[in-house]
Formats: C-alpha cells, sequence, structure tokens
C-alpha cells in the first residue's frame, strides 16, 4: 500500500501533465486531457492497460487533481492479499471479528478517508467480496467484520486491471453491476509501443534520476538509442525503468541495453508481411480449419506443395493425401 506526495505548480495549463506521469506523445495528451477533465469530478474510474504502462501512476494523478488532493491516496493491491483477509484490509475488522485478531484496526476505506482508493488487480477480488464493494460504493457505508455498527465512508474509488473488464465479467471474474459501477469513466493507458519518442524521453528521465542520486554522468551509446526505438516493451514503462537501472549498474560512461526479452521488437518495425491472415471462427471443425490453412499456404507459395508442406511443417506425401481427400470429398458432395 502507498501513499504518496506530489508539488503541483500553481496553474499548470494541464494539471495532469505537471504531474507524476511523463509523456508527450499524443497518445500521452490524451491522457492528460480526460484526466484533466475526470479529475475535479467525483466519479468513479476503471484504469486498464497492460502491466506496467503506468496506471497506478495516472491513479496519483486523478487524485492530485482533484479537490481531494490534501487528503490521502492509498492503494491496494486485491490479487496480492489472500482472499480471507481481504476484506478487514479493506474495510476494517474489530477485535475478534477474524480469528486470531487481538485488536481492532481501521481498514483502507476509512484510512482513505476524505481521499482516494485505488483498488489495483479488482478483478482478483473474490466474487462475494465484489457484492460488499458495490454496496459501499452505493451506499456510503460499511461495516468492519465482526462489527454490527455501519462506518459512514467518503472516499473517492478508482479500480484498475491488467485483464479486459468485458471478458472479465463474462468469464465470471468480475460482477457486471460492479463493472458498471466502477466504470463511469473507463481510461486505457496506452502501450509504451505506441508513444514514439516518449521512449526515448522517458530512458533520459530515469537515467537522469540515477545519474542525480550517484552524482554520475553516464549517458546511452548509440546503439542503446537505436535499441530503445526496436525493442516492443512488452513490459512498458516498469520494464524500460529496470533496463535502464540495470544498464546504469553495469556499465561504465556508455551504456548499452540489454533487453530481458531481446527477440521481441517493436510491431511497427517489423518487416512487412504480404501473408494473408486467416479468420477463424470459435466453434469452426479442426477439418475444416485444417483445409483452410492448407488452401491459403498452396496459394500464397503459387500452388508449390513442396514449400507448402515445408511452410506447413509436415510431409509433401501427407500434403498430398490430404488434398486427396479433399477433392474425395469434393467429389462425393458433387454427385
Ligand atoms: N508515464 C510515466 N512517466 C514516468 N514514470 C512512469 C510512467 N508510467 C509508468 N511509470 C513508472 O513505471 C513503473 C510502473 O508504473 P505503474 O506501477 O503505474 O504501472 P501499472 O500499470 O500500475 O502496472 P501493473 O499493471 O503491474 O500494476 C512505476 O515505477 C512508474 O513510476
Ligand atoms: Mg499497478
Amino acid at each position: 500500500m502507498d501513499s504518496v506526495s506530489y508539488c503541483f505548480p500553481e496553474q499548470p495549463a494541464s494539471l495532469a501533465a505537471a504531474g507524476p506521469l511523463l509523456g508527450e506523445s499524443a497518445a500521452m495528451q490524451t491522457v492528460f486531457r480526460l484526466i484533466d477533465k475526470i479529475g475535479p469530478t467525483e466519479a468513479s474510474v476503471l484504469l486498464t492497460g497492460e502491466s506496467g504502462s503506468g496506471k497506478e501512476l495516472a491513479a496519483q494523478s486523478i487524485h492530485y487533481c482533484s479537490p481531494r488532493r490534501g487528503a490521502p491516496f492509498i492503494a491496494i493491491n486485491c490479487g496480492a492479499i489472500p482472499a480471507g483477509l481481504l476484506e478487514a484490509e479493506l474495510f476494517g475488522c474489530e477485535m475478534g471479528g477474524l480469528s486470531g485478531a487481538d485488536r481492532a484496526h481501521a481498514g483502507v476505506f476509512e484510512r482513505a478517508q476524505g481521499g482516494t482508493l485505488l483498488l489495483d488487480e479488482v478483478t482478483e477480488m473474490p466474487l462475494d467480496l465484489q457484492g460488499r464493494l458495490l454496496r459501499a460504493l452505493e451506499t456510503q457505508k460499511f461495516y468492519r467484520v465482526g462489527a454490527t455498527v455501519e462506518h459512514g465512508c467518503d472516499v473517492r474509488v478508482i479500480a484498475s486491471t491488467n485483464r479486459r473488464p468485458l471478458q472479465a465479467v463474462q468469464s465470471g471474474r468480475l460482477r457486471e453491476d460492479l463493472l458498471y459501477r466502477l466504470a463511469v469513466f473507463p481510461l486505457d493507458m496506452p502501450p509504451l509501443r505506441s508513444r514514439g519518442d516518449d521512449v526515448e524521453l522517458l530512458a533520459e528521465h530515469f537515467l537522469a534520476e540515477l545519474n542525480a542520486q550517484r552524482r554520475t554522468q553516464k549517458r546511452l551509446s548509440a546503439q542503446a538509442r537505436v535499441m530503445l526505438k526496436q525493442h516492443a516493451w512488452p513490459g512498458n514503462v516498469r520494464e524500460l525503468k529496470n533496463c535502464i537501472e540495470r544498464a546504469f549498474i553495469l556499465g561504465d560512461t556508455v551504456l548499452e541495453l540489454e533487453p530481458l526479452v531481446p527477440a521481441v521488437r517493436a510491431r511497427d518495425s517489423e518487416p512487412a508481411d504480404d501473408r494473408e491472415r486467416l479468420n477463424i471462427r470459435v466453434g469452426s471443425r479442426i477439418h475444416d480449419m485444417e483445409r483452410s490453412l492448407i488452401e491459403a499456404t498452396l496459394d500464397y507459395f503459387k500452388g508449390n506443395k513442396r514449400r507448402a508442406a515445408d511452410a506447413l511443417g509436415c510431409s509433401l506425401k501427407t500434403l498430398y493425401n490430404k488434398l486427396n481427400g479433399y477433392s474425395q470429398n469434393q467429389e462425393c458432395a458433387n454427385s
């Protein structure tokens, strides 16, 4: 759980852009514009986006763009707390309310009073607790575990998840009514690979922080700058930050960057691929799928069966057998 504070300038054009989230790309300008609008309201926000894309930092920005900025910002990771303890972490517990609880304690809803509560990985919360959360959001009241008297709460809730919310509903991880209550404002954090030159801007920022802390003047090599552009950053800003830190520790003055997953290349820089993609509907028969793939591969290799068999990973004989089977089926169907 985190409690943080940032110093915002007096009246910047965009309060969100002056906060902890850095970025100049069009994708981040859209995020800043939304946070500037959402921040001052009381609306719940559902933050989505890939891991490490800055959802928690976005939640902090929303808090600091709101009139609640003088009160606490508290983040709780619902996926990291054992299910049996989560209710007491959220709503608090009276003495004896949980086996082994030898004293009463306040939960995050009480500790964030007047401020903002980030429920991280909300889809990992047990469903029965999701029901109690929904009730707390709607009535602004809750019971500590083991209590008979309700507490009132004045907390703005922001939730975040790496999952797709509608899929989480469909797979039974997230209550639909809770989704609609949380997602008054949905805000999707763009992946780092779609933020253009922000990658270099962030890399320089993290490096400058390290240089300032250690009183050094390390810089990135030309090769490292190329790699910044080429890597796809599947772990987003967190991966970039860790990559810079690793290079900083290992390098002397001019730093090389070693991505953790070197094979991953930026999607934009992949060579153009003119191969047709097959659209396969869930529920298709394996036989039909296989036939479509074989026919499309043969088309691509202009009927060259040897090359098609190589690409499909089967022997030439198997390919002939399959094709004969298809033409026999066709003849039966025609007769
Ligand atoms: N735009 C940004 N500017 C500066 N730092 C950033 C930015 N986005 C993310 N970071 C940094 O990257 C790290 C990961 O960010 P954060 O924890 O907010 O991501 P997240 O989306 O909540 O990740 P997870 O899905 O794993 O919970 C943090 O150290 C954060 O400070
Ligand atoms: Mg997070």
